[in-house]
Formats: structure tokens, sequence, C-alpha cells
């Protein structure tokens, strides 16, 4: 099978992605990843999962309590962000239990040895003393979101491009042991946005963990405007005035690409208002840009989380939707392998 258009579904080819509710979504997760889901909607098939099984691959960092109500609060910020539930499909991953039970079959056909050839695998395991083998299956359980839906596109940052053609060998390789059951999916890294660095230090990529013990490193969507401005009036610079993009150190290249990012204009249009003017106009600036773009997220946001029952609504109709496509999916790796009834 080619693609989801050649499986005989509409000619709209089908985009998978989802993130993990580790903590409140932050801007590199907006600018590299939400925004385009947003963006990239309107032309295409869209399903956006909240990987909420993927955050038990480390058992020691979960509070149950605090899973499940993250899991609803980063599924309000898709929609807030502007995913229309109408256009696209939003659910919770744990809400379709073909998920889990795909990735099973998965585990079975994969390579020991491709499982641990995997960086984030690698990264994640390093200095660890307990490591539960869910954080070496941790693909297969992704092979399963994406295949089960018939992908042919996943917007991901770089960090998860080696999972995704991982997903596609596990792919091929099940289709040699068992016959041809998937479309292959591919990548689709953006260009604009795709690594925005910790404002505290500009040569490491903003990330969740390091956030929560760095608190100058991230600004979070649902930071106050007060924390914002905490957050990028001491974003690290240099001691220069250079504020054209190419020429700029890391760090003001940083807040020239979250800028340039929210407002959409070319870069020579910002470097331009900006010309002349030192480093602490461009962070005021950025300031500006940030919570003005902050603001819409999260009134809506707030909305979405006043009227739980809506929000539940709304998720139990992204799991039923997300569900026939999975279930149709699963039956067929079921009869290709002889299980199920
Ligand atoms: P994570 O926060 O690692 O679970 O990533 C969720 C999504 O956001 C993935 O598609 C990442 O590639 C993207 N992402 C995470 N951090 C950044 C960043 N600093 N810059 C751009 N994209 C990011
Ligand atoms: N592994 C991804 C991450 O940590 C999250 C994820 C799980 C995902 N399943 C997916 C992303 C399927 C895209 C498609 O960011």
């Amino acid at each position: 099978m080619e693609t989801h258009a050649a499986a005989g579904a509409p000619q709209r080819p089908r985009v998978f992605s989802g993130m993990q509710p580790t903590s409140v979504l932050h801007l590199g997760n907006y600018l590299g990843a939400l925004k385009h889901w947003v963006a990239g909607q309107h032309e295409r098939d869209n399903v956006f999962c909240v990987v909420d099984l993927h955050v038990l691959t480390i058992p020691e960092a979960v509070d149950p309590a605090e899973l499940r109500a993250r899991s609803r609060s980063v599924a309000a910020l898709y929609l807030a962000a502007g995913i229309d539930p109408e256009r696209s499909t939003v659910f919770v991953q744990s809400h379709v239990p073909e998920h889990a039970e795909a990735s099973w079959l998965f585990n079975c056909v994969a390579p020991l040895g491709w499982l641990q050839r995997m960086t984030q695998f690698k990264a994640k395991t390093h200095g660890r003393e307990s490591i539960g083998s869910g954080l070496l299956t941790y693909p297969a359980l992704m092979a399963a979101d994406i295949l089960l839906h018939d992908t042919d596109e996943v917007p991901v940052g770089e960090d998860q491009m080696q999972h995704v053609e991982l997903t596609r060998d596990l792919a091929v390789r099940f289709h040699h042991l068992f016959g041809e059951v998937f479309v292959l999916p591919r990548a689709v890294i953006p260009t604009a946005g795709a690594r925005i660095m910790g404002f505290d230090d500009p040569e490491a990529k903003m990330s969740k963990s390091t956030a929560e013990e760095r608190p100058g490193h991230a600004v979070f969507l649902l930071d106050t405007p007060d924390a914002v401005r905490k957050t990028i009036m001491s974003a690290v610079t240099d001691s220069g005035r250079e504020l054209r993009f190419e020429h700029a150190s890391a760090g003001v290249r940083n807040l020239l690409t979250v800028w340039q990012s929210l407002d959409g204009r070319p870069m020579p249009e910002i470097e331009a208002e900006i010309a002349g003017r030192g480093y602490g106009d461009l962070k005021k600036r950025v300031v500006e840009v940030v919570v003005d773009a902050l603001e819409p997220i999260q009134s809506r946001y707030h909305a979405l989380m006043d009227d739980q029952a809506e929000l539940d609504a709304l998720l139990a109709r992204g799991a039923e939707r997300a569900r026939e496509t999975a279930s149709r999916t699963l039956a067929r790796m079921q009869a290709a392998v002889g299980v199920g009834a």
C-alpha cells in the first residue's frame, strides 16, 4: 500500500503526530511542532494524539493523578493553539486500546539491535540505574501510533526522525514476514522554528526536562506575562551589538528566530525594525511578541478547561474516530499473523 490515498481513503494525505504530556508545552513545542500542525491542517487529514502511554517509559517520574490531568491539559492546549476538532482528530493514546495491542505485535517483530541503536534510548538510559524495558520498546509503541492510522506524513522535530525511520523499517519487516498491511509513512521536519534553544543556554535545545530544573530555560505556553518578561529579559546573549541574524551570536539568533516565527514576516523586515538598537530593546520587543501570541491561546485554554464536561466529550469523540481507523488496521494485522477472533 503506497499511500493513505491509495488505500481508497480521501485524497488528502493523512498526518499523524503526538506529544508526551510530561509537562506544560513550551515555546519550542509550539514553534517546532504545534504551530505547523495548525498551519497544515486545512490541506490534510489530521490525527493528533496525546501520547500518555509513552510517559510510562520512565515510571519513576510518573505521578498518576498528575499524568491524567496533564493529558487533558495538553489536549486542551492543542485545541487552544488552533487545532480544529471538526477538521482534525484529537485523542489521548490510552483511550484507544488498539495502540497498546498493536505495539505488542510490533515488539515481536522488532529486532533487539534496532531498538538498542536508537540515540534517544542511549541518551535516556545514560547514567540511569533502573531502566524499564518499555524505554527500549518505546519505538514499537510509536510505530503502532503511526501505522494504525494509515499515516502518510509525520510532522516531528529532528530528534524524532530516527523513530519515524524505524517505524518504516518495522512496517517493511512486518510485510516481509506476514504480507502487506501498512501505508509507509515519512517524517516531515519543519524548516522554520525547527530548533528553539534554551534562553539560559542558547547552545542547548529548549527541553521540558531542563526547564523543570532551571527556571530561566523555557517559556511555557501558560506562563504569565511577568514570567515571560523575566525569562526573556534574562536570556543569555553576548557583549556585542550585532542584530543581523547571519552574524549574531546563538542567543541573539534564538531571540530573532522566536520573534520571526511568531510574527511571520521575513527575517530582513525584522532586522530592519530593530536596526540601530541594542539587545535590551530586542528583548523587550520579543517579550511583547511572545505575550501577544500567548494571550489568545491562554484565554481559549482556560475556557476549555472551565468546561471539563465539554472537553471530555470532545476527547471521547476524538477517541471514537481514532478507533475506527485503528481497529480496522489492527484487524488487518491480526488476520495477517493469525490471531484475533
Ligand atoms: P518533546 O517536548 O521532546 O516531547 O517534543 C514534542 C514535539 O516538540 C516534538 O515534535 C519535538 O521535535 C518538538 N520540540 C521539542 N522541543 C523543541 C525545541 N526546542 N525546538 C523545536 N521543536 C521542539
Ligand atoms: N516520541 C514522540 C516524542 O517524544 C512522541 C510520539 C509518540 C509521536 N508517538 C508518536 C510523535 C507518533 C509522532 C508520531 O516527541
